[in-house]
């Protein structure tokens, strides 16, 4: 009975965690569906969805969320999907520290934190699934997403060590790399850039103007763009697979460089996104 099946979601205010929430439901799971924002909780519960208020970087909200849901659903938790996060555009040179360490606050810190308060439960009941939205970008760097990428990249360590260690149990640790996705990633995107990057006095603040403008634009802005319905399959196949997939390629530029990175030498890899990045429009 899937409606037994208690699934905990993060940012679902918009873009894929709405998405899998809102199909999750339909589907007849029992969901979760966490955001930052109040007014988001108060959006998603009129909605007809079971919302709860849960900030990633503040680990008293972690806290607080997880303790309603233990106490909603008497400790028994089937999935968590890791999944709220923001990308920080900007180039490295330009990341404050405070700019990196917010983050990874968000994006690596809060979700480990809510991992392993997750865990104990999986362990107790005797099995769990804990799905993490990766990226393309914790495979290869991409130019200004070096923060974004760096928290991509620790993330697929953190989550690949914490599987070898959970083989001998019933959790499933899976990730999902999906390549472009229609969301709100680059409005959300747009607000840290402003927030953290002191753009006019860069090196780079010519090219900055590109970047602007990309995260300015509205809908797809490169090919193979796919709807976050993509995601969600795979999200399914993750829930309810005997065996499921250690990595989910989602998009064709993740399954071309996921070949091409086993193929080419690091010096012709790095001339490939060299070349791709050429004027900083991606
Ligand atoms: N879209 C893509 O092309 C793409 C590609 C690869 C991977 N991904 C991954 O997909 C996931 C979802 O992103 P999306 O594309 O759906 O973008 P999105 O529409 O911007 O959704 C991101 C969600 O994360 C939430 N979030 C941000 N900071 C948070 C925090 N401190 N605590 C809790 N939630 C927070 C946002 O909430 P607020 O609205 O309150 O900010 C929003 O609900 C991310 O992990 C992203 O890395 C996306």
């Amino acid at each position: 009975m899937l409606k037994n099946k208690n699934i905990l979601i993060t940012g679902c205010s918009s873009g894929i965690g709405l998405c899998v929430a809102t199909e999750l439901q339909n589907k007849g799971y029992r969901v979760f569906a966490t955001a930052r924002q109040k007014k988001d909780v108060d959006k998603l519960n009129a909605a007809g969805l079971e919302s709860i208020q849960l900030d990633l970087s503040d680990s008293d909200s972690i806290q607080a969320a997880f303790k309603e849901i233990t106490k909603r659903t008497n400790g028994k938790l089937y999935g968590l999907f890791n999944n709220g996060a923001y990308a920080q555009a900007g180039a490295v040179e330009d990341l404050t520290r405070d700019a990196i360490r917010a983050q990874f606050e968000t994006n690596l810190f809060g979700w480990l934190e809510l991992t392993n308060l997750v865990i104990p439960i999986m362990r107790h009941q005797g099995y769990g699934r804990i799905i993490h939205n990766s990226s393309i970008l914790g495979m290869i760097p991409l130019k200004f997403r070096g923060a974004y990428v760096a928290t991509k990249y620790a993330l697929e360590g953190l989550a690949s060590t914490q599987r070898i260690e959970l083989a001998d149990t019933n959790i499933k640790i899976s990730l999902i790399e999906p390549g472009p996705i229609v969301s709100h990633i680059r409005e959300n995107s747009l607000i840290a850039f402003e927030k953290y990057i002191n753009y006019r006095d860069s090196a780079f603040s010519k090219q900055y103007e590109h970047v602007l403008e990309r995260l300015k634009t509205e809908g797809p802005v490169m090919k193979g763009t796919l709807p976050p319905e993509a995601v969600l399959k795979r999200v399914i196949h993750a829930l309810e697979s005997k065996r499921p997939n250690i990595r989910y390629y989602v998009t064709t530029p993740t399954y071309l460089v996921g070949f091409l990175r086993r193929i080419l030498p690091y010096r012709l890899m790095d001339m490939l996104l060299i070349k791709t990045s050429k004027g900083g429009k991606r």
